[in-house]
């Protein structure tokens, strides 16, 4: 059966229809979901009955997969691959990731082998809310003066996740020394402040209000009013989708051209439970060297 595209908003998302992620997946629908993907840059499968061993046989088809070594915590017990985003306790213990993705960013881009794709399987969701929101960060540089991009063009930025977890009132990781280790496994790294889509050859702006620290080169000072600017240019309604999760629903976006945030607007009385799952991509970004940390 051909795929059927509808574009969700003018900006970015598009939903597919006509493709079953339970079975297995053949080249020719890989290569047409790929490409729709690409153009629309987060793409929505609905009403989907995926088993972690499914999403992991669709996610290997798009490159190799994290196992989160890193961040072992919220592992699925039998498939590495699958991370728990959960509001549920774990173990009889209050869950850490409740509140993941609280600010808006790009999947991993404090390190320097960020997430290309990231597919999110929802399990569980309140009644309403639990809204996720995608903005695209092509028509973020591509509507910036052209000035402003070929300044922007030569520079690279502080991404860290010590930004994040300082800055993120919905942190829920209280352990100084768990904090302490997880910045340690996380030393800052320097990343191009827009990024050429190594698939589509357009230069997406590649900064967030959650893990940009401020311009390699610039104070922390210095860089702010830019800084600040840009997060709000790139979060303009017009370049968003606000995706309204249901059950069965799975999500898969671009993270080297996308940012993407989860809204604390539902009540943790209700579970919100989703699987999800990270392609690694070609490297990007690096570490920056002694006399550039402040
Ligand atoms: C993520 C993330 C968003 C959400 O999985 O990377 O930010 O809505 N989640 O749960
Ligand atoms: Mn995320």
């Amino acid at each position: 059966m051909a795929i059927k595209i509808r574009p969700l908003s003018h900006a970015i998302g598009a939903e597919l229809s006509g493709v079953d992620l339970s079975r297995p997946v053949d080249e020719a629908t890989r290569a047409e979901i790929h490409k729709a993907w690409l153009e629309h840059l987060v793409i929505v499968f609905r009403g989907q009955d995926l088993t972690p061993q499914r999403q992991i046989a669709f996610g290997r088809m798009f490159g190799e997969l994290d196992d989160h070594k890193a961040v072992p915590f919220y592992r699925h017990p039998e498939h590495p691959e699958i991370y728990l985003i959960t509001n549920k306790k774990i173990g009889g213990k209050e869950s850490q990731t409740k509140d993941t993705g609280r600010l808006w960013h790009s999947d991993h881009s404090f390190t320097t082998h960020p997430t290309t794709a990231t597919m999110l399987y929802c399990r569980e969701i309140p009644p309403v809310g639990g809204t996720t929101m995608f903005a695209n960060m092509y028509l973020a540089y591509e509507t910036l003066s052209p000035g402003l991009r070929a300044l922007l063009d030569k520079l690279e930025a502080v991404h860290s996740l010590e930004h994040y977890t300082s800055h993120n009132p919905y942190f829920s990781v209280r352990d100084p020394a768990q904090i302490a280790k997880m910045h340690e496994l996380s030393p800052p790294v320097a990343q191009p402040v827009v990024r050429t889509h190594p698939e589509t050859g357009r230069k997406a702006l590649y900064v967030s209000e959650g893990q940009t620290e401020r311009f390699v080169g610039m104070s922390r000072e210095e860089s702010h009013g830019l800084l600040q600017f840009l997060f709000a240019h790139s979060v303009k309604p017009e370049f968003t989708y606000r995706h309204n999760w249901n059950v069965s629903d799975m999500l898969m976006w671009d993270n080297r051209c996308t940012m993407h945030l989860a809204l604390a607007d539902y009540s943790h009385v209700h579970s919100r439970h989703m699987h999800r799952l990270t392609v690694l991509g070609a490297p990007c970004g690096r570490l920056l060297e002694a006399q550039e940390l402040q």
